[in-house]
């Protein structure tokens, strides 16, 4: 699959198929966090992926009750350190590249971005000064959405200076 078709096919996936994903299959697209490029190549995230089904649970009231959480089939936590200038940045962009490689291995994800940021650090067992950027779901898709709607390219595109026109 080429990169527009990923771009273009990723959706937001809230309904998963009772499926464990290969350990092969779940390292290749975790692949893709790892290429990611970051501030002066510091790579700042760590990933913690919760796969084990009590464990999935757990995170349900931790992130304001999205239940759909425990029926993924793995919950990756992006994290960084605070104080680091682009961590935040950096971090996000290793998550969307695991989201678009997933694209391409036929599996969905939802980035998770409701959740008590205390609480989740104290179920992962983080040290201080990290803490979780985003989350993400990973599983197979149990449903096709249609794509969600976007702003037109004009209210977002300015050429040459703020508020300049094509
Ligand atoms: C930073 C961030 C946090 C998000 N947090 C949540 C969340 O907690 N729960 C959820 O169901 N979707 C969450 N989403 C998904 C957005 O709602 C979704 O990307 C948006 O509605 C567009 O839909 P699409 O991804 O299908 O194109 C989040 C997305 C981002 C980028």
């Amino acid at each position: 699959m080429d990169v527009s078709s990923a771009i273009q096919k990723r959706r937001s996936i809230r309904k998963y198929k009772a499926k464990e994903i290969p350990h092969d299959l779940l390292m290749e697209t975790l692949e893709g966090a790892r290429l990611a490029p970051s501030g002066a190549n510091r790579q700042p995230w760590q990933l913690i992926v919760v796969t084990d089904a009590e464990r999935k649970r757990g995170l349900v009231p931790i992130c304001k009750d999205q239940k759909f959480i425990a029926d993924c089939s793995a919950f990756i936590a992006g994290v960084d350190d605070p104080s680091q200038k682009w961590a935040r940045v950096d971090v996000s962009i290793a998550l969307e590249h695991i989201a678009l490689m997933a694209v391409e291995k036929g599996l969905g994800t939802c980035y998770i971005g409701a959740f008590d940021g205390e609480k989740l650090a104290a179920y992962l067992g983080i040290p201080k000064p990290y803490v979780v950027t985003v989350g993400m779901t990973l599983g197979y898709p149990d449903e096709s959405p249609e794509a969600r709607s976007r702003k037109p390219v004009a209210e977002l595109l300015h050429w040459e200076r703020y508020g300049g026109g094509e």
